[in-house]
């Protein structure tokens, strides 16, 4: 199912989560003044918003990102220095080589169908030396949202509508292959121990939709959902404590350097 405004709405104010981890992203990749950044999968856009002001008005971030309905909430925030447009991380054709100093990834590569494919296309826009910033989720840590999406989108009727275009998190080891086979030269990778809290579970479903696209579902015709829904509320119901729900995330953290 295609994005909605209602979706890409919702996200802007439950981000905080994938905020945050843009944030420790950053923190690795030194983005400084001046410099030319691309963000691949941009969303809403107020993290690219953050990383123009970090370049300031000598430097200039591209956001990218394949629905228009989170580009056009992004639009609003486009300032000189600070432009969107739709676009895939698999198809970066209107940048010409060498033009970047940074590219962002944060949030979105597990959404990404040709993984490989994307990131040949960061490193031939990067300039020598340039840097990709990759923070997502890891192949090699099960959450509980995966847990309980699997268990309910494996029961009928819904066995019967397979995800189209599932989300792929690599593993750290084929993740560096990813990396070293793309043409970079060196790589850092680190884990970011991270806990996504939500209230109770129909805040942890929405946080799920919003952040999907409303993907959560998998193939699931819309007419089904709400049931579908309301089977995976009752798995996220046994995890509530007294202060809501908290889900342990393990995210790969990765710079690399052409
Ligand atoms: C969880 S959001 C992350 C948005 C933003 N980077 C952030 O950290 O808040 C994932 C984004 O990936 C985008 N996306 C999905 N497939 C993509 C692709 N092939 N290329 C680039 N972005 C993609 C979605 O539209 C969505 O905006």
């Amino acid at each position: 199912m295609a994005d909605t405004q209602e979706l890409a709405k919702g996200y802007t104010f439950v981000n905080n989560t994938q905020y945050d981890a843009g944030l420790f992203l950053l923190q690795r990749l030194g983005v400084q003044a001046g410099m030319l950044v691309l963000d691949v999968g941009c969303g809403p856009g107020n993290l690219t918003s953050y990383l123009a002001d970090l370049v300031g008005n000598n430097g200039k971030v591209v956001g990218i990102d394949p629905s228009k309905e989170r580009i056009d909430i992004a639009l609003k925030l486009a300032t000189p220095n600070l432009s969107f447009h739709v676009g895939v991380a698999e198809d970066l054709s209107s940048f010409e080589s060498e033009s970047f100093d940074i590219v962002f990834i944060n949030s979105t590569l597990h959404w990404v169908q040709d993984q490989p494919l994307a990131l040949r296309e960061a490193a031939r826009v990067l300039k020598p030396g340039g840097r990709v910033g990759i923070s997502g989720g890891s192949g090699d840590y099960l959450t509980a949202q995966e847990r309980i999406k699997e268990d309910v989108l494996s029961r009928q009727p819904y066995r019967k509508y397979p995800e189209e275009s599932p989300p792929k998190f690599l593993k750290q080891r084929e993740l560096e292959s990813l990396i070293d086979n793309a043409g970079f030269s060196k790589r850092d990778i680190v884990i970011n121990k991270i806990v996504k809290s939500a209230k109770d579970a129909d805040a942890m479903i929405d946080w799920l939709d919003t952040s999907s696209s409303g993907k959560t579902y998998g193939g699931i015709p819309l007419d089904l959902r709400p049931k579908a829904r309301a089977e995976m509320k009752k798995e996220w119901d046994k995890l509530v404590t007294d202060d809501g729900i908290h889900m342990d995330m393990e995210l790969l953290v990765t710079v690399a350097t052409k």
